[in-house]
């Protein structure tokens, strides 16, 4: 079976933000966990470890277009220094990743590639799940004040 090159590319794109997210999540859950965070380190660690599924869904479909599962060059990541710097950049990642979905899913659609597309458009249920989760988490942040929501996060 013979992909759409749009699709096959945007798939591509799309696993090079899952394969960014995994590393960039993982490594912010090790610092959590350094920290004592004990409950962000847990729910990073999943968001991690979510990211690895779908990355391989998203390669597993690419093959099946019989194209390369070849991601755009990875990401740069950086650790952020702080629990509230985090939370900004995580958000960055997962709002761009939206974005591209966003179009991604009209570009399948408009190729009749409908298994690429609501598989698209299931990650971005994901991200858009994820994005209101930080979204609540740097609310929170701002209401209880950073010492309080830290406090929050030693116990899981
Ligand atoms: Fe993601
Ligand atoms: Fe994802």
């Amino acid at each position: 079976m013979k992909g759409d090159a749009r699709v096959v590319a945007d798939l591509n794109r799309y696993l090079s933000f899952e394969l960014t997210g995994h590393r960039q999540y993982l490594l912010h859950a090790a610092m959590c966990r350094h920290w004592g965070f004990e409950r962000l380190a847990r729910i990073q660690d999943a968001y991690s470890a979510e990211e690895t599924q779908h990355a391989a869904r998203i390669a597993a479909r690419i093959l099946m277009l019989g194209a390369s599962a070849l991601p755009e060059e990875l990401r740069t990541i950086a650790g952020a220094p702080t629990v509230p710097e985090q939370l900004a950049l995580d958000r960055a990642l997962v709002h761009d990743a939206a974005l591209h979905l966003r179009a991604a899913v009209e570009r399948a659609e408009g190729c009749a590639d409908y298994v690429s597309r609501d598989l698209l458009r299931e990650m971005l249920d994901d991200e858009e799940r994820h994005e209101h989760w930080l979204d609540t988490e740097i609310g929170l942040v701002s209401s209880l004040g950073l010492e309080n929501y830290l406090q929050a996060q030693l116990r899981d």
